[in-house]
């Protein structure tokens, strides 16, 4: 190894990803690594993977299979590779990908730790440099780990394994340790963040979590993610809409408007129950609303998609992640249902469920125009600001007003001026450089 060793840290898939990519971080950081800008350039490579869907797992293959090449021609290079590619199978994957040295599962942060010490003969206090993510504007902490509910269409109950939640002690520490450091705002993530808690001692709920969080004085916004339809409870709605610092957005996945694909992909929820909660939700004044879509799962007729279009047309969400059904090994739905919609349909669909939300969306962000609204700035890029409203909107706004200093981690107030669907653009009205 040289001098100063370099890591360069691949992620792609979901805010759990993220987060724990955040931690990876900060860990390689500790044991004295710095970043590297690209792959050829590091000593050590990790992918933290993704395999959602199929193109997901292919552009982790296609990762793999470019590192071997650079493997072979860096002597004392090393490759782990960790996220939800990562199954039980494990030598399997040793004679699949030999090029790789490590693999360790999601979150299994204790196996990587063992593995470094063994490679660099740095110990880190435990594995306590895992237990805080490295500090941002914005930064991702997971709350709990693995689903319960199998989803018939979903592989991650089987990469994730089942759900196990942090103690409340242990993510107060983290928050309050990431915002003594510059953090503002803090996601908390899980893949049900709404049964939070049900396997800790007392049972504390996720409202009980985002309470005493609150208490922590120099943390600006909350945000939590994701919410499944058939656990939000109306005390967790109430609470978000009495806690200021628990931001008015929330991500609700529907996966589908229409009743029998809903029973076939094991959701737990008919569609009107689903408005039901929709509408509850929105008893908090301003609050902003995404949703999931899974479109072309098996058997999904014309008609049904429509009713998915109506679902959208009828709530207008804030945002919508569409994406087309994809057979994933091991899940029921791969074992009992045939894949049945053609690609160029399912193309199709998904094309309209995008064309939809993109005229309700472009609506309602116009609405915003000539509106004052709160930004925290996360960053730069050129001769803009950007960061995001409470809404958890993305907003624009230029650098030169104001003589600004650097207002980055600040919460200013920007009146909107022009908007799409994707994102508002503004200028700054009151703001004190410091
Ligand atoms: N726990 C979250 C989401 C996890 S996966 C939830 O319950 O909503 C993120 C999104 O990927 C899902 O919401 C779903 O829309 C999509 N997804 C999961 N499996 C998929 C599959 N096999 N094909 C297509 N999309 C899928
Ligand atoms: Fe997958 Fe369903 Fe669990 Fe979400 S709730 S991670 S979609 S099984
Ligand atoms: Fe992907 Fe695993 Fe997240 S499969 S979406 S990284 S939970």
């Amino acid at each position: 190894m040289t001098a100063t060793p370099t890591f360069f840290l691949w992620t792609i898939g979901c805010q759990m990803n993220k987060a724990e990519s955040e931690r990876l971080t900060n860990h390689l950081k500790c044991l004295g690594f710095d970043e590297a800008a690209t792959a050829e350039e590091a000593n050590f490579i990790v992918l933290n993977t993704c395999v959602v869907r199929r193109s997901a797992e292919e552009r982790t293959l296609n990762k793999l299979a470019n590192l071997k090449g650079l493997k072979q021609a860096g002597a004392g290079r090393s490759i782990v590779v960790t996220g939800c590619f990562v199954g039980p199978e494990r030598e399997e994957l040793h004679r699949r990908f030999p090029h790789v040295d490590f693999f360790f599962g999601p979150g299994d942060f204790g196996d990587f730790a063992d593995w470094t010490t063994e490679l660099t003969g740095i110990r880190t206090a435990g594995d306590s440099s895992f237990l805080t993510a490295h500090p941002d504007v914005s930064s991702f902490v997971p709350i709990m780990q693995g689903c319960d509910n199998f989803c018939t269409y979903c592989i991650v109950p089987y990469r994730r394994g089942r759900e196990r939640s942090r103690p409340v002690k242990e993510v107060i520490c983290e928050v309050e340790r990431l915002v003594q450091r510059g953090t503002g705002e803090v996601t908390l993530v899980g893949q049900n963040v709404n049964s939070y808690g049900h396997d800790l001692p007392g049972n504390p709920a996720l409202s009980d979590l985002l309470l005493k969080l609150s208490e922590i004085d120099a943390l600006k916004r909350l945000r939590f993610l994701t919410n499944h339809p058939k656990d939000m409870s109306p005390r967790l709605i109430e609470t978000m809409a009495a806690l200021d610092k628990v931001c008015e957005h929330l991500n609700l996945p529907a996966q589908s408007g229409d009743d029998d694909i809903l029973r076939a992909m094991g959701r737990g929820y008919t569609v009107s129950q689903y408005s039901k909660v929709v509408e509850e939700i929105r008893r908090i004044p301003h609050v902003s609303l995404s949703t999931d879509i899974i479109v072309g799962f098996p058997g999904e007729t014309a008609g049904q998609f429509q009713n998915t279009l109506n679902l959208l047309s009828r709530t207008r969400f804030d945002a919508v992640h569409a994406a087309a059904y994809s057979p994933r090994p091991g899940t029921v739905a791969s074992r009992t249902l045939k894949d049945d919609v053609p690609a160029g349909e399912k193309k199709r669909r998904l094309l309209e469920v995008e064309t939809v939300q993109e005229a309700i969306a472009g609506e309602i962000n116009r609405e915003l125009v000539g509106q004052d609204v709160e930004v925290l700035v996360e960053g730069r890029k050129k001769d803009k600001w950007e960061g995001r409203t409470r809404s958890n909107k993305l907003v624009f706004f230029p650098c030169n007003d104001h003589n600004m200093g650097e207002p980055r981690g600040e919460v200013v107030t920007v009146q909107i001026e022009k908007a799409t669907a994707w994102s508002l653009q503004g200028k700054i009205v009151d703001y004190e450089p410091k």
